[in-house]
Parts: C-alpha cells; sequence; structure tokens
C-alpha cells in the first residue's frame, strides 16, 4: 500500500495558512478514515460482572437519593470509547439502573430510543404513554422515542435494570435532548395481553392498528417458552433465536438497535459470523463462555458483555445438563437501514 504524505512533511507556514482558512489537507488523515480491508472500531471487547457492580449500584441507591439522580444509574462505558463518553459501542449505551422499593423515577420523554431488560427484584413498572407495565426478570420494556415513561416500585425489595440505549447515536447526530412531564394516568389496555397469540391482530372493522409501537413489553415468559419450543421442534436447527419484533408489521422492535434472545443448548457452542454492527450479551440464565476474538469471557446469570462489529464470536453453554438463555443487542437495523450491514464468514 502506498505511504502518503504526512502533516509534518509540508512547511510549517503553508499549513498554518490552511489552519487560518479552516481548510485541512485529507491526505494525512486519509487512511484513519479509511483503513484498509475492515474498520478499526474503537469498541473493546469488554465484560461487566454483575456481581462486582451490584454492590456499587447499591451503594449508590444510600449515596444519591432518587430525586438527586433522577435516574440512578451506573453505566456500563466501553474504556475503547472513553470512559466518559458513556458509549458501549459507536451506537449503544448500555446502564444498570436501580429503583428502591417506593421511589419514583418522574416522567420524561426523549428523543433517544431506549429498552429496560429486567435484572433483578419484583413489583416495579414502567408507565409508557398510559401503558402500565408490570417488570420481571427477562421482561423486555420498550420506552421508544418521544413516549413518555416513568419508573415506579410497589416491592419490597430493589429492582434493577439493563437500560438500552442508542444515546450515543443521537447525541452524535446533536439530536439530542428531553423533557420532563406530569405523572400518568394510566389507560386501560396493554399491547402484551393484545398481541399474546402468534398469528392473530386485533383488527376494528377490518382496520389494522397503525402505532408505531403496538407492543411495549414483552414478557420473558413468552420468549422463553418460544425458544424452547422451536428447539424440540427443530432438533436440527442449529441457532436457537428469536428477534423481538412489532407484531404489525414484522420489522424490528425500534429503529435503531436490533433486540434478540438466543438459547444455547446443553453443551452447545455457537460460532456467530463477523457481522458489521457491535453486539451486546446480556445472560438471562446459565453460564455462557464467550469468545470475542482473542478475549474469554465467563458470564455468570446477569453478566454482560460488549462486541465490536466486524468481529466472530463464539458462545459455549458451559452445562452439560441444562440450556442458556442470552439476551442480545445489536447496530443491525442501523446498519441495514444506511446500507452498510455486511456479515462476513
Ligand atoms: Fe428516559
Amino acid at each position: 500500500m502506498q505511504e502518503l504524505g504526512r502533516l509534518e512533511d509540508l512547511p510549517a507556514d503553508y499549513r498554518a495558512a490552511l489552519t487560518r482558512q479552516n481548510l485541512v489537507p485529507l491526505w494525512p488523515n486519509l487512511r484513519a478514515v479509511l483503513p484498509p480491508g475492515k474498520p478499526r472500531p474503537k469498541t473493546r471487547a469488554t465484560y461487566w460482572s454483575y456481581a462486582t457492580l451490584r454492590p456499587l449500584l447499591l451503594k449508590a441507591g444510600e449515596l444519591t437519593p432518587i430525586e438527586k439522580a433522577e435516574r440512578r444509574v451506573l453505566v456500563l462505558a466501553n474504556p475503547g470509547h472513553g470512559l466518559e463518553n458513556m458509549q458501549a459501542s459507536a451506537a449503544m449505551y448500555l446502564g444498570m439502573q436501580l429503583l428502591l422499593p417506593g421511589e419514583w423515577a418522574p416522567a420524561h420523554r426523549h428523543t433517544p430510543n431506549a429498552v429496560r431488560m429486567v435484572v433483578e427484584g419484583e413489583g416495579a413498572w414502567t408507565t409508557v404513554n398510559g401503558e402500565q407495565c408490570p417488570m420481571s426478570r427477562g421482561d423486555l420494556i420498550l420506552t421508544p422515542t418521544g413516549l413518555w415513561h416513568e419508573h415506579g416500585h410497589d416491592g419490597n425489595a430493589p429492582v434493577v435494570w439493563l437500560d438500552v440505549l442508542d444515546l450515543p447515536l443521537v447525541y452524535y447526530m446533536e439530536a439530542s435532548y428531553h423533557v420532563d412531564g406530569e405523572r400518568q394516568s394510566v389507560k386501560p389496555g396493554r399491547g402484551d395481553r393484545t398481541y399474546a397469540r402468534g398469528g392473530v391482530v386485533p383488527t376494528t372493522v377490518f382496520q389494522r392498528n397503525s402505532s408505531p409501537y403496538p407492543m411495549l413489553r414483552y414478557p420473558w415468559v413468552e420468549a422463553r417458552t418460544a425458544l424452547e419450543t422451536l428447539a424440540a421442534d427443530q432438533p436440527d436447527l442449529t441457532a436457537v433465536q428469536v428477534t423481538y419484533v412489532n407484531p404489525e408489521t414484522g420489522g424490528d422492535v425500534q429503529n435503531i438497535l436490533g433486540y434478540y434472545a438466543l438459547m444455547l443448548r446443553p453443551g452447545q457452542t455457537l460460532r456467530l459470523p463477523a457481522r458489521s454492527p457491535a453486539a451486546v450479551f446480556h445472560l438471562i440464565e446459565g453460564g455462557v463462555e464467550v469468545g470475542i476474538e482473542g478475549e474469554r469471557f465467563v458470564l455468570a446469570e446477569a453478566d454482560t458483555c460488549c462486541a465490536p462489529g466486524y468481529t466472530t464470536v463464539s458462545l459455549r453453554n458451559r452445562s452439560a445438563d441444562t440450556p442458556a438463555f442470552l439476551f442480545i443487542a445489536d447496530e443491525a437495523p442501523l446498519h441495514r437501514k444506511l446500507g452498510v450491514f455486511e456479515s462476513r464468514d
């Protein structure tokens, strides 16, 4: 590959003249922005242990009242992006959020899309545009762009959930902001009940529901049952995986990030191709070893790790007797919409 001219090869007075006019020579930077063959991601393979972060999160509950935090979150930050930038990957933000019994995280709405994956505890709820969604371990709750949401907790033990947002991307686009609101009144009707049966959707006088987010809560009991049924029905199937979709359109539940649940059969090793989007793996049940290029992470329940794009990932169920269940988030809807999606074997 041809070596290109460096900035220091140019005369100092010429460089100064360029700078005064807000001009920059491309060739010293060309290889950095267009590297050969594959990108050079800042995103590093990174692992967060729940057992290690949990006491720190509970300590935050003692140190900072909810009124002083609004959202009491420890961000799972990727050191490759600089911890202060609070990014898991180019487009993904991850946070572990704590809500204590009786607390209320006030209503707001914002441009970034969010989902919650419930990690621990019972009795909390998220109200989204008036629909009150109960939160149990493994449930996926959507709070899409522009929709009012608030969190409350009527149980008697701490509740923790994993927040996944497209905040880094929306912030990068200079489109990130929030609006505070009043406590919402709860409306009747819940999407998780309306769409609880596959293959049929509500149709009022032949009219389909045109809401972009008809279903806001995806109960873990349903996703887990779907995976177990799929595994039993197709014993030769390599990857027992489901995608969280909009039940009206079959499309991804949100515009930017994609969400999936995966079951590893007892003893199974699954190799995922090198896909262009970065991905996050959160273990719901079991024990899984994750290989991301040269890195090896052993995930216990509620542990999380992230893999940069263009990287093969291997997932190994460490148990020979029981299945393992993973929640996965990735940037695939974004890559597909932008026309840059790739999958390399
Ligand atoms: Fe929010």
